[in-house]
């Protein structure tokens, strides 16, 4: 909770403390974020009390700035600090920049006031975490520029029982001239030592999240994007960790951004040994004209602690996104297995064909059909349509309503798919408003997958984009939208912005999209929303605060996705995670993983399959028949249950871990069902011990711990089964075709019965894998990319 005794504030959350003070100068000093403390903040003498505590400051240092004659032994540039101005002797990162009316950019902010409440108020211009009464408090900071009648507002939101700091900053100019921001950003953490491990997740289209470590001695390393979007480039989640961090051991603190746009975290070691965390809205290409009585708002930045590692990092944050992020129908609400249209057909369909799929889907026990791009205008390829949200009748003869209701009547959801951000130069939308499209009129402008951003800081812009969205969503018993958008931004500018005001263009651009898309989940409420971006490109606490779920990457490959949906699992929950299982050889890589791998995979997350499912085999229709039914049943447990990163295969160790091997694990709340994934990147021969073990089961709880055994088909063992066999098969003959649809080999089957406190310490040895001397049921089939899933349930 939050206490202030005169010039000290202190926040307790459950595990947590973080503390501050004013200093005699007014600059707010940095005292401690890490475990909780002890401090009676009622004292009398709070000087006395913090006194140990706080750097002692008796002689300026070399070379430095004395901040002012009346504080001549205090230098900002070696202070850990709440926040710092540009300009006062402190060349570190900044939080905040102004260009003042006579080009000066020197500011100093100095502590007015501060009041605490016990409820968190929403930010006025952008999404915000939320809390119901009494989960929260909040404490604004009133800063006052020294020589100037600005104001800067610093939000402590506390979140006790996630362990969870939100911080928001917000700059008010009640001068009579205009100023210009060119940063501000929503947190800044400073921290005493340095040589900490920066841990951000960048990628590509198809490579999302590949998480990547920088220690940082000195200097600054930065992670940002300028792609418009919080981005597959550069996700705005980030860690700071001690080097000797690992998953249940270690001081870690994790950072991330309520905010969909270009972004910006850097650390920095300064020459004293100190570093300092800021994140924000990137200062590049940003500058904002603040008029006077106007304000300007930073995003939210989410902060959390642990010294127990990250896994215990990332169960905080995860709750966090739960309860304070997610919200709406859907909340709480299990996902639906769903059938998406692209990879099965992409833009060649029509309404029999997709009915068809619907079919087949709803015979496996899918529960929404998705009929994804292709249903509008001319949209037989990339080239056009997008703009002209009319369907295409020679599709779809009975319109959305027509398909919906058959599918419907076949016993699944119906969902949808748009691009409503977005419009091609072949549409009649651009044709009539060649304006709407962001461009710099007179130049040529670039294009990105063919299409070009509608100008969404344009009210009328905005309010088309309403309009005929809610003209498709109400045409027809929709429950589910994919909500997608396609390119990065180029030549960004708006018509509608004077010249001296395009640096707001991004940020304006961000604040458009949340308006429209506000609008119409207000005027959808009961309707599933998912984000997309071509995959991971917008995977955001921003789009979270109004979709609960966002489609993780258009890479189906299990191999990849293990890489991808890892990278997300450090800051978000398996909950707004969407995986598909898709056809082999894969689309994106080629590559051929076996079915049960794909499912595996896709199990941790929100399940979905995504290809042609009336051509696959009648054995692979029955094996998906009965994964989905197995995903229901656990689908509490994998949505919502607490994920946990036994075993991390993505640096193979030759030592540790040579098999690449990769262990996932869901632990129910109640922690009376548990679910762990083993895979296996690569076979090493004659290494044929494996075992499994967990976190987080109740110790004193006894577990039945088994896995479903399947059948394996001959043909897996190739020539091999002549070793056994009384006739001769030969490969692909006939023969092997039809002995395989008879003879099926039994897989082995694990069933103990476990005390939590063995499994969790010592764990399950497993049925010794095969090592060719020998084959049998107690043997594990286990090829390169294989995977099992073992189930653990409490037993009374
Ligand atoms: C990109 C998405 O990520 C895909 O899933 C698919 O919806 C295509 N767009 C459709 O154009």
């Amino acid at each position: 909770m939050i206490s202030r005794n005169n010039n000290y504030f202190l926040f307790d959350t459950n595990h947590t403390t973080y503390a501050f003070r004013v200093m005699e100068s007014g600059q707010l000093e940095h005292i401690y974020y890490g475990n909780r403390l002890n401090i009676d903040m009622k004292q009398e003498n709070m000087n006395r009390i913090f006194e140990p505590f706080i750097e002692k400051k008796k002689f300026l240092l070399g070379n430095s700035i004395s901040y002012s004659k009346e504080q001549d032994k205090i230098g900002l540039e070696d202070l850990c600090l709440e926040m710092s101005s540009y300009g006062k002797g402190d060349i570190r990162e900044p939080f905040i920049e102004i260009v003042y009316p006579d080009g000066s950019c020197t500011s100093d902010f100095i502590f007015e006031s501060a009041s605490i409440r016990k409820w968190k108020d929403s930010l006025k211009t952008l999404p915000s975490s939320y809390a119901y009464e009494k989960q929260v408090e909040e404490l604004n900071i009133v800063l006052k520029e020294r020589n100037h009648d600005l104001r800067l507002h610093l939000n402590y939101s506390v979140y006790p029982e996630c362990d969870v700091i939100v911080r928001s900053s917000k700059l008010i100019n009640g001068m009579n001239d205009v100023v210009k921001v060119k940063r501000l950003m929503s947190t800044q953490l400073d921290f005493e030592d340095s040589g900490f491990v920066f841990t951000s997740f960048t990628g590509a289209w198809i490579r999302e999240m590949n998480r990547s470590d920088h220690t940082v001695t000195s200097g600054i390393h930065v992670n940002q994007t300028m792609a418009g979007f919080s981005s597959s480039r550069a996700n705005p989640f980030v860690m700071i960790s001690s080097p000797d961090t690992t998953e249940s051991y270690g001081d870690c603190y994790a950072c991330n951004l309520i905010y969909s746009g270009n972004h910006y975290e850097a650390l920095e070691v300064n020459p004293y040994g100190k570093s300092r965390f800021v994140s924000g809205i990137n200062p590049r290409g940003f500058l904002w004209k603040l008029n006077p009585d106007d304000e300007f708002e930073a995003p939210e930045a989410v902060m959390t602690y642990s010294s127990h590692g990250w896994e215990e990092l990332s169960h905080r944050m995860h709750e966090f996104v739960r309860e304070h992020i997610v919200r709406g129908e859907w909340k709480y609400k299990e996902r639906p297995v769903l059938l998406n249209s692209w990879e099965a057909a992409y833009f060649d369909f029509n309404e029999s064909k997709l009915l068809k799929l619907a079919k087949s889907a709803k015979d496996l026990g899918v529960e929404l059909f998705v009929m994804d791009d292709g249903w509008f205008g001319k949209r037989d390829n990339d080239t056009s349509s997008l703009g002209d949200w009319n369907v295409n009748k020679k599709k779809l003869p009975g319109g959305i309503k027509g398909i919906a209701d058959k599918v419907n009547a076949l016993g699944l959801d119906f969902g949808i798919w748009v691009e409503p951000e977005m419009v091609n130069e072949d549409s009649n939308c651009y044709r009539e408003h060649p304006d709407w499209a962001v461009k710099i009129p007179g130049q040529d402008h670039s294009l990105g997958r063919n299409q070009m951003f509608l100008d969404l800081t344009r009210k009328e812009v905005r309010e088309y984009v309403i309009d005929s969205m809610t003209n498709v969503f109400a045409d027809g018993n929709i429950s589910y939208v994919k909500w997608d958008m396609n390119r990065i931004f180029s030549d960004a500018y708006s018509v509608g912005l004077p010249a001296e005001c395009q640096g707001e263009f991004y940020h304006r651009y961000v604040l458009g999209l949340y308006e429209v898309i506000s609008t119409l989940v207000e005027r959808f409420p009961k309707v599933l929303f998912e984000g997309c971006a071509s995959g991971g490109n917008r995977f955001d606490l921003g789009m979270l605060c109004y979709m609960p779920q966002i489609w993780a990457s258009d890479n189906t490959d299990a191999i990849c996705r293990m890489t991808i949906q890892q990278g997300y699992s450090y800051g978000y929950p398996l909950s707004v995670i969407s995986a598909h299982v898709s056809d082999v050889p894969n689309h994106q890589t080629l590559r051929k993983t076996p079915l049960s791998t794909r499912y595996h995979v896709a199990c941790y997350g929100i399940l979905g399959y995504e290809c042609n499912l009336t051509e696959l085999s009648k054995d692979d229709q029955n094996v998906i028949r009965e994964q989905i039914s197995i995903y229901k049943e656990w689908r509490k447990v994998f949505q919502f249950g607490d994920f946990y990163r036994i075993k991390d295969g993505s640096v193979i160790d030759q030592h540790k871990n040579p098999t690449g091997s990769y262990q996932w694990l869901s632990v129910s709340k109640d922690k009376n069902k548990a679910v762990l994934m083993d895979f296996q990147s690569r076979v090493i021969p004659n290494l044929v011990y494996n075992k499994v073990h967990t976190r987080g089961l109740a110790e004193e709880k006894e577990y039945h711990f088994y896995n479903i055994a399947k059948k394996i088909n001959i043909k897996e063992f190739g020539d091999l089964v002549n070793t056994v066999s009384p006739i001769h098969i030969k490969k692909e003959s006939i023969t092997q075709h039809v002995v395989s649809k008879f003879v099926k080999l039994d897989e082995e089957k694990e069933d103990y019965i476990i005390q939590g406190v063995n499994l969790n310490r010592l764990g399950v040895r497993l049925k010794q894998s095969f090592g060719a001397t020998g084959y049998n049921d107690q043997v594990r089939y286990y090829p390169d990319y294989a995977t099992r899933m073992y189930f653990m349930e409490s037993v009374e």
